[in-house]
């Protein structure tokens, strides 16, 4: 079973519909993070478009149906909603609903009740009162403060039929609403967000002991679904191809697929010249010695850096290096033509869960289809003649269940843990023409030094991404006696928790004292080094 919504499949849950949330997106920027804190709890989730049609939700059968904030008014008429038949479906089917801020306004008002712009708009951390011990809240709770966050300008100012409020604002308005015959429930705050200090427990209430959903969605199942999908798409005699990046994704992809269906499946790494300090080496020791991976090694990287030569603006670098790395693909997968006598018919992505959510966006988001977003993060592609029928076992999973998966599949938690490495590599970290002078070497040297010294210091994983940029920038400088004319290294590590935005980290005055000299003193062609201290936004985190 299949769900097409907005042109992008939702794959059916593995373990069937009837223990499934299934969440309808009217745009919260928490709406993932909903999916998420329910997974979390063992149980699965899945989200589509808050203006899917019916059949879609019917044909994945939840057992509860969470309707997401939004930043839209209930008042509009473009005001997006669930389909026609939802409420009677619901009600006839024992689904359970909860609306979260918007989502909750929704519900009122198609119930006949009445919501209206609020006399006082909450926005971020409020306090709230709870009135009655209820299907969301436990009697301990009654009378008791909770902080949570808010985010709304209108409020419901008036029940449909056979609600209760159950919680309040200190300021007043309605903050958790219940019709518990019909199995309606609503919060206004937003409870997956941490500054909610009780809202996972509310989760946990509503899921569990309201719901009645046990907590068996476990990345084992998964692995073994995945797997049987695999069996049935993949005939005994087919190929599959996949290109690895070296990064999590395609890793955890390629280590599933073959598990399923051993050398059968053909990987390439390409080196184009453009990776990092013995990353090549490093990568392919892994693939061969702890994964055991079939992987063709190809070295492109003059290729790669000829045709780059002269070439200073980043997107026509970019450009090139999709172009490329299509050659390079297409040339590997001919040979293996040649060498099985047959055709390999299928291609292995590392596609996540968001890609495929961000895939069909939520209604009044104005957007159509957010890949054309990222599309210049997309190295790459495929020649268009070659029809590889994808298989994209990750589909379902956010980064960090890939992980999870990850370490199910015995894949080293070194590998795991790494920082996320842009496809075009070391393109976007040096400013202008990659090919000029030593420039590539000088930023492998020192972007080792930096990042090796936050590995020794305990860092790594708490920071997102760190990495060395060379501006392409000389300038003066003294070492020993001589004035020298030599280059500038600049050193960027951020956190984040998705690379959307992003915070520069704050390290110890000593630890970049140490890093600075390091780099100054080893690396021959480097007199100068500065530190980033930009957030995202206004900066990107790569340079370019
Ligand atoms: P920006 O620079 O857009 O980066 O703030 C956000 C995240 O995306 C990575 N990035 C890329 N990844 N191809 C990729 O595969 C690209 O062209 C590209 N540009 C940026 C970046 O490293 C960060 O993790």
């Amino acid at each position: 079973m299949a769900l097409t919504n907005g042109g992008a499949a939702t794959p059916a849950p593995a373990s069937g519909g009837s223990n499934l949330v299934l969440i309808l997106d009217y745009g919260s920027q928490y709406t993932h993070l909903i999916t998420r804190r329910i997974r979390q709890l063992s149980v699965l989730s899945l989200c589509i478009s808050g203006s899917a049609p019916l059949s879609a939700i019917t044909a994945l059968s939840p057992k509860a149906v969470i309707l997401s904030g939004g930043p839209h008014s209930v008042h509009l008429p473009s005001a997006p909603s669930f389909p026609d038949g939802f409420l009677s479906y619901v009600q006839e089917n024992g689904v359970h609903v909860l609306g979260i801020c918007y989502g909750m306004q929704l519900l009122v008002q198609k119930l006949g009740g009445v919501v209206d712009v609020g006399e006082k708009q909450e926005y971020g951390k409020m306090e709230i009162e709870v009135q009655k011990e209820s299907a969301l809240y436990a009697a301990d709770e009654v009378g008791g403060h909770q902080t949570v966050w808010m985010s709304h300008g209108d409020e419901a100012v008036k029940l449909p039929p056979g609600f209760e409020v159950v919680a309040r604002s200190t300021q007043g308005a309605v903050a958790g609403i219940e019709d518990r015959k019909r199995h309606f429930y609503g919060l206004q705050y937003h409870p997956e967000v941490t500054h909610s200090t009780k809202g996972m427990e509310t989760l946990h209430r509503f899921l569990f002991d309201v719901c009645g959903l046990s907590s068996d969605w476990k990345m084992q199942d998964v692995l073994e679904e995945e797997i049987k999908t695999i069996h049935s798409m993949v005939g005994p005699n087919d190929h599959v191809i996949c290109a690895l990046s070296g990064g999590v994704d395609s890793t955890v992809a390629a280590t599933l697929v073959h598990k399923a269906i051993g050398d059968r499946l053909h990987c390439v790494f390409v080196d184009n010249g453009l990776l990092r300090y013995k990353e090549r080496e490093r990568v392919m020791s892994t693939f061969e010695s702890d994964l055991h991976l079939p992987v063709t090694c190809i070295d492109a990287s003059e290729q790669f850096l000829t045709a780059l030569k002269d070439k200073e603006d980043p997107e026509m670098k970019r450009k090139i290096i999709g172009r490329e790395f299509i050659a390079v693909f297409d040339d590997f997968a001919r040979n293996l033509e040649k060498q099985l006598g047959k055709r390999p018919e299928f291609l292995v992505q590392g596609t996540l869960y968001p890609d495929v959510i961000e895939s069909c966006p939520p209604p009044g988001s104005g957007r159509t289809h957010s890949h054309t977003i990222k599309s210049h993060h997309n190295v790459g592609g495929l020649p268009k003649d070659m029809k590889l029928k994808l298989i994209e076992p990750l589909k379902l999973l956010f980064k960090d269940e890939v992980r999870k998966l990850g370490s199910i599949l015995n894949v080293p938690e070194s590998f795991l843990k790494r920082h996320p490495f842009p496809g075009p590599g070391l393109a976007v970290r040096v400013i202008g023409d990659v090919t000029k002078g030593d420039a590539l070497d000088t930023l492998r040297q020192a972007d080792e030094i930096f990042v090796q010294a936050i590995k020794d210091a305990g860092l790594y994983d708490e920071i997102w991404q760190a990495f060395a940029v060379f501006p392409s920038v000389a300038s003066v400088g003294v070492q020993g006696d001589q004035r020298t004319h030599a280059y500038v290294v600049a050193l960027r590590a951020i956190t984040s928790e998705d690379g959307m935005t992003a915070d520069w980290y704050y390290f110890d005055h000593k630890f970049l004292i140490a890093v600075s000299n390091k780099i100054t003193n080893s690396v021959k062609a480097v007199n100068r080094v500065v530190l980033d201290i930009t957030s995202k936004p206004p900066a990107t985190v790569e340079w370019e």
